[in-house]
């Protein structure tokens, strides 16, 4: 069978030829002596328009066919010039692979997105979850291609870790204890020694730590999988299970990381519209108007980078009235966030120069010993996309940063071997993959973006 695609984008090659394709009716309309089907090869957004009538032996057994059914067509390619599609079939030759059942819930009207979730196992067949699902494949490849075209190493980091990169103790533990009647210490506490790893383990909140460990070795490295928070958060942003991209740079500070996330999402929102042109049209169309503008906007100007402080300044100044209130020390709240990016700016920011007591024990301080090299870039519509810093090389300020944050430095020897043997510069940051392709595509719920979300009380499917 051909691809509906590359019919599309091959059409003068095929036209008058014979052809088969196979797919699932979308849509069909059929009068006494001749019928229209919309079939759906999934190679492609669109349709292709399969043309029947009479001289078809089982032309009224097709007609009567529930949508989703799928069916094998064999028939003539033609232009269609001027009408809605530029190309259709005329089948000499149909077969009917698996007849649906009429009680098939996506009729052709809208539902809502909640409604959608609830069927998650028959929601790639719209056309809304077509396109989230084939932009976000594609943006997949481009993050590699952008890395390997750079000569980055692509390092698996580990889903089960015995560490907490981030300390922020949101973590899905791992045992095959028996909890109802666990082992225990002398103290009291249940005894994890005796546990599979012998050790408290969990699931990966962050690769960086390992990432660090391979950027010593092969300076330009890069991370992309599954990362998993245990975060009670009933947000339209916040995933329990979500893919993060964290690439890591050594002989590299803040300023040469920023100018990596600027680069990245760039080429990645180029590379989806030139790669998704239907889809990215559809969304402009019907999930977010302007949304081709803006991003054509993001991808042709400089990403805006201010300091914490100048920010905290520009919100105080602003006198807008926040359900939190803003002052300097206080971490940034999505309003806050928003503001910034939809109020002030319009664009993207790089918000750098953190307070070290809202940021992560890893990352770098600076002279004034209150903030430290931190980066985040917040976008309009979603807000954080990129968390990132240049990271503590010095052994010393890394330990007194450890001791004051009550950190047991037995956890971390080997991360801080990493600057006892040849430690050098090295900065890093991490993109929310979800949290990239609802930039880019306009949805405003991390639910449907990826196409089984896992997320407080939900894993169906
Ligand atoms: O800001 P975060 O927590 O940074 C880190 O984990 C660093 N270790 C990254 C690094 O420097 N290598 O997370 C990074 C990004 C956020 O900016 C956000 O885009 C995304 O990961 N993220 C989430 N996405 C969906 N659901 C969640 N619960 C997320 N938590 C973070
Ligand atoms: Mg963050």
């Amino acid at each position: 069978f051909l691809e509906v695609k590359d019919l599309y984008r091959n059409k003068e090659e095929y036209a008058g030829k014979t052809v088969k394709v196979a797919g699932w009716i979308r849509t069909s309309r059929m009068s006494k002596n001749f019928g229209f089907i919309e079939l759906n090869d999934g190679s492609f957004f669109k349709n292709m328009q399969i043309v029947l009538d009479e001289k078809l032996d089982n032309f009224k057994e097709i007609g009567k066919l529930p949508i989703s059914s799928s069916i094998l067509v064999e028939g003539e390619l033609v232009l269609t010039e001027g009408s809605k599609q530029p190309v259709e079939i005329h089948a000499t030759n149909i077969v009917v692979e698996g007849e649906s059942d009429s009680s098939y819930p996506l009729q052709k009207k809208r539902h809502t997105m909640e409604y959608l979730r609830t069927i998650a196992h028959l929601r790639p067949r719209s056309n809304t979850f077509s396109a989230v699902f084939r932009v976000r494949s594609l943006a997949a490849y481009a993050i590699h291609k952008f890395f390997q075209d750079r000569n980055f190493v692509y390092a698996h980091s580990p889903i089960i870790t015995g560490s907490d990169c981030e300390g922020a103790g949101e973590m899905f533990r791992i045992t095959t204890l028996d909890l109802e009647n666990p082992p225990k210490t002398e103290d009291g506490k249940i005894d994890y020694s005796q546990d599979f790893f012998g050790k408290e383990a969990n699931l990966t909140v962050s690769g960086q730590l390992n990432a660090e460990i391979m950027a010593l070795a092969f300076r330009n490295v890069y991370t992309f999988g599954p990362t998993f928070r245990a975060e009670n958060s009933y947000t339209g942003r916040h995933a329990s299970e979500f893919w993060m991209i964290e690439p890591e740079i050594v002989f590299a500070d803040l300023e040469d990381n920023m100018e990596l996330a600027e680069d990245m999402i760039k080429y990645v929102i180029n590379y989806v519209m030139e790669n998704a042109p239907e889809e990215m049209q559809f969304f402009n169309n019907f999930i977010d108007k302007g949304l081709l503008e803006r991003l054509n906007n993001v991808v042709n100007s400089d990403f805006i980078r201010i300091t914490y402080t100048k920010a905290v300044e520009l919100l105080i100044e602003s006198g807008h009235k926040f359900e939190y209130p803003v002052e300097w020390g206080c971490d940034l709240q999505t309003e806050h966030e928003r503001y910034l990016t939809e109020e002030i700016y319009k664009a993207p920011v790089f918000v750098t120069d953190y307070p070290k007591d809202i940021k992560a024990f890893y990352m770098r301080m600076n002279e004034d010993g209150k903030t430290v090299r931190a980066m985040d870039l917040l976008v309009p519509g979603v807000g954080e996309i990129v968390g990132g810093s240049q990271r503590e090389e010095r052994e010393d300020v890394l330990l007194a940063r450890m001791e004051e944050m009550g950190l047991n430095k037995e956890d971390y020897w080997w991360y801080l071997e990493l600057r006892k043997y040849g430690t050098a510069t090295h900065s890093g940051f991490g993109l929310g993959f979800e949290r990239i392709i609802m930039y880019m595509t306009g949805m405003s719920n991390i639910r449907d973006v990826i196409p089984f979300p896992r997320t407080p009380k939900n894993a169906e499917f």
